[in-house]
């Protein structure tokens, strides 16, 4: 991990279980070569005592704002400015609620306000608490403010339910500590991807599907996440594993992806629409499993949302990319995409050859942008992703460097 080699991290801890994780964070932090400091909350100390994250740092654990003897030895300003990054995690509810308002009522909120360094918040909460509406308005103010999160994941929490509000992993928390200064094409671009495909129930057995194995949208991840972006993957039902140093939430519905990927926009730079997501669902879902009872059976299907047509439309918008799977007249339809969903660059890929596409580990894809189309891109899907992500980064500084449509052709 050189990225944190001789790198100053602060790390604050707030008042949750997942505090117990904070111990071995600072250890993981140390093996990869940053100094730490730790601030702690006074809910912190009731989880976990200063005395264990002294001994593991290496340094005095700061606790008080207004402790004279602490503000002798390092200020809260002189620390503020000591740090390169300030990571909190776990980062409660009421701690992302008191940064997102601006508070400064004790050392880690007022640190929060006075740093110029980057913030990198590790949410960790019960799973109503996340999803509440307050708290989710406390994280789009934060994520369009430039704070960076790190999850939470999805899964079984510490007060029996489940959901999304787990704190992520260490591993996961020093890959995105790295990620903060990483110095490939993509450093410190957020970008979001949907992969594979979505499931659309029928009834409690059956659904509708297809069959996008999430190849193409997983390496993209991984070469984005190599490319130095912190990376957001929204992946529907595949066997595949994470790549490292992404933050991975799994969907099943298009629905599910939907909200996953809106909820998240407004941290978002680039978004690369890779998913297969079922155009139509079934009006209704059988609470039970269907019997065999006629010679046919009719099942109505709705449209589902158009997820990348909603990103495009949303301001301010991210960077928006999206795939094309086409059988016939390719780039024709490619280019009808780009315009009716607005979108920046579509890659389109033809799906009725066997040997590349779906389920293959080899693709041969086309760049179509509104300046024309690119050369055939062909080779296994990791090499393709990177040769995408290398494109992106180019078309990115190129779009920031002239804003509000005013890219040179
Ligand atoms: O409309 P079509 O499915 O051909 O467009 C493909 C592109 O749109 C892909 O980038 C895909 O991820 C995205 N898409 C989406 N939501 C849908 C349908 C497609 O984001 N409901």
């Amino acid at each position: 991990m050189p990225q944190l080699a001789n790198r100053q991290v602060l790390l604050g801890i707030t008042g949750g279980i997942a505090a117990y994780k904070s111990a071995e964070l600072v250890r993981r932090l140390r093996d990869a070569g940053a100094t730490v400091r730790v601030v702690m909350t006074p809910a912190a100390c009731e989880f976990i005592t200063p005395l264990t994250l002294q001994a593991l740092s290496g340094q005095p654990v700061h606790l008080d704002l207004l402790d004279p003897a602490a503000e002798a030895a390092m200020g809260h300003i002189e620390l503020a400015r000591w740090a390169d990054l300030i990571l909190v995690a776990p980062a409660s509810a009421d701690f992302m609620a008191r940064v997102a308002a601006g508070i400064a009522d004790d050392l880690l909120s007022t640190l929060c306000l006075a740093a110029k360094a980057p913030l990198l918040l590790a949410p960790a909460m019960n799973q109503a608490m996340w999803s509440n509406a307050a708290t989710q308005q406390n994280r789009h103010t934060l994520g369009a403010r430039g704070v960076r999160f790190a999850g939470p994941a999805e899964g079984a929490q510490a007060c029996g339910d489940t959901g999304p509000g787990r704190m992520l992993e260490v591993p996961d928390l020093v890959a995105a500590a790295c990620s903060v200064f990483a110095s490939g094409p993509l450093a410190g671009v957020r970008v979001m991807l949907t992969a594979g495909p979505t499931r659309e129930a029928i009834d409690p057995v059956r659904y509708i599907s297809n069959s996008s194995s999430g190849k193409m949208g997983f390496a993209l991840a991984a070469a984005a996440a190599d490319a130095g972006a912190e990376v957001t993957l929204i992946a529907g039902p595949v066997h595949l594993p994470a790549p490292a140093g992404v933050s991975r939430i799994d969907v099943l519905t298009a629905a599910e992806m939907h909200a996953a990927v809106m909820a998240r926009i407004d941290a978002c730079d680039v978004f690369i629409g890779c998913a297969a997501v079922a155009d139509y669902r079934p009006a209704e879902v059988a609470q039970q499993k269907i019997k065999k009872t006629g010679e046919s059976l009719e099942i109505r299907l709705v449209r589902n949302p158009d997820i990348i047509a909603d990103v495009a439309a949303h301001r301010p918008r991210p960077f928006t990319v999206g795939f094309a799977a086409e059988t016939n007249d390719l780039l024709l339809h490619a280019r009808q995409k780009l315009e009716r969903k607005g979108l920046d660059l579509v890659i389109a890929n033809d799906v009725s050859r066997s040997d590349i596409g779906f389920e293959s580990d080899r693709n041969e894809v086309c760049i179509v942008s509104a300046t024309g189309d690119g050369d055939p891109l062909s080779g296994t899907k990791l090499a393709i992703a990177r040769a995408l992500v290398e494109d992106i980064a180019q078309r990115l500084r190129v779009t920031r460097a002239h804003p509000a449509g005013a890219v040179p052709t």
